[in-house]
């Protein structure tokens, strides 16, 4: 059976020379059993008329965001409910201008904006334009909301220019779709669990010992991996970062905390280990408030390494354990020394004393030393991008 046959896609067509292919793009999907509905922006509609999307998808178009007869038949909250996928191709800089704004001035934008669902785009445009700053930074921002970008590719545009901007074949296009739905049949009977974030160690009942770590590595990790169908938990220390609620989301605040909720969850496929984990804790923790005193010390004591203790033992070790080392120099030798002593598949090193790459940044580069192959590295990019890239690896990896 076609992975496709039956899935509800809303397919949104914008204004460019290229919507033509997106008549292509509903004929293949009509013959692999997918149910199509149709937005067509105003200046789509100047490209391809809503009786030809109409005669192709056998459905409705629709088109104005205030249709008295659309808001009774389906509104844009419905439509984007309805979905169990958005593919927007072509989609133009303008378009991409308005989602990376949050604008919704129109039906599409506000179906977008409105949008629960998984959100496919296919820009085409001229080359100039796609280079342009603005649209790079405005896709920047999409992919760190979580949109897909399908292409676009390289080659002669309809303006005669040559260069970026090309929106990817149909094929291509639907191919990606398959794919997506795929992973997610595929990935959704593993189990993963990410720890993310600081923890608070406290030494009185309004005082503790903390890190910088903003979480934002785990969550993003958290995020991907929910977004290809894996059943996931997010183990979390303090941080002001929010996420999707089908993740399930475990609150913690110290070391024992994350430690008891990770043993909760176990069995897992497999197991992220990014949170920074105080090392220490207080060795008495004053049940009261401690008053200012001349000479205060402090006795700390070693708090349990979650990482470490459930990687060495057999009847709780995922199949892959990933952990993480943040460091200022050696990075390559003590990742290393990490990913034995620890007993890891993986470590996601990176080094913290890059300022570029700092606590709180959307950012990263890291570098992934396995236990049987050669390291290799991720380049600087959005955090979201590396968590992507990762997730790949991991899907690849348990497959
Ligand atoms: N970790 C953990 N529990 C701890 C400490 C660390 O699970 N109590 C995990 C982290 O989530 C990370 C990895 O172990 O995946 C590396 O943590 P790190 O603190 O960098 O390593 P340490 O062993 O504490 O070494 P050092 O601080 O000396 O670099």
């Amino acid at each position: 059976m076609n992975i496709l046959n039956n899935k509800k896609i809303l397919l949104i067509i914008c204004g460019g020379i290229a919507a033509y292919k997106s008549l292509e793009i509903i004929r293949l999907l009509k013959k692999k059993g997918v149910i199509i509905k149709t937005i067509l922006t105003k200046s789509g509609s100047e490209f391809v008329t809503p009786l030809s999307i109409t005669s192709l998808s056998q459905s409705k178009v629709y088109q104005d965001l205030f249709s008295l007869e659309n808001e009774a038949e389906m509104d844009h909250i419905s439509l984007s409910r309805w979905a169990d996928l958005i593919l927007i191709s072509p989609v133009t800089a303008n378009t991409i201008s308005k989602l990376a704004n949050g604008n919704s001035d129109d039906l599409a934008s506000t179906v977008a904006l409105a949008s629960n669902k998984k959100i496919f785009i296919a820009p085409a445009m001229n080359v100039r334009m796609w280079e342009h700053k603005s649209t790079k930074e405005n896709i920047n921002k999409l992919k760190r909301y979580n949109y897909k970008l399908i292409g676009p590719e390289i080659g002669d545009m309809a303006c005669g220019e040559y260069g970026e901007g090309k929106m990817s074949e149909p094929e291509k296009i639907v191919n990606e779709l398959e794919n997506y739905f795929k992973n997610l049949r595929i990935n959704n009977k593993y189990k993963a669990i990410v720890t993310a974030g600081p923890t608070n160690e406290y030494i009185d009942p309004v005082r503790f010992i903390s890190n910088k770590s903003s979480g934002k590595q785990g969550y993003e990790i958290a995020k991907s991996l929910l977004k290809n169908g894996f059943d996931t938990t997010l183990i979390s220390g303090p941080t002001n970062l929010e996420i999707n609620d089908d993740i399930n989301l475990i609150k913690v605040e110290t070391a024992e905390e994350m430690f008891q909720a990770t043993l909760n969850c176990l069995p897992a496929d497999v197991a992220i280990f990014s949170a920074a984990v105080g090392d220490y804790k207080a060795k008495e923790a004053s049940k009261e408030k401690i008053k200012k005193i001349d000479k205060f010390n402090l006795e700390l004591e070693k708090n349990v390494d979650i990482l470490n203790y459930i990687s060495n033992h057999n009847s709780l070790r995922p199949r892959l354990v990933i952990g993480f080392a943040a460091e200022t120099n050696n990075l390559e030798k003590y990742a290393n020394e990490k990913l034995n002593e620890k007993n890891c598949d993986w470590i996601i090193a990176n080094d913290v004393s890059n300022k570029k790459i700092g606590f709180n940044s959307d950012f990263n580069e890291v570098s992934i030393f396995y236990k049987n192959k050669n390291s290799e590295k991720l380049k600087y990019k959005p955090k979201s991008e590396i968590s992507d890239e990762v997730v790949e690896k991991i899907i690849n990896h348990l497959n």
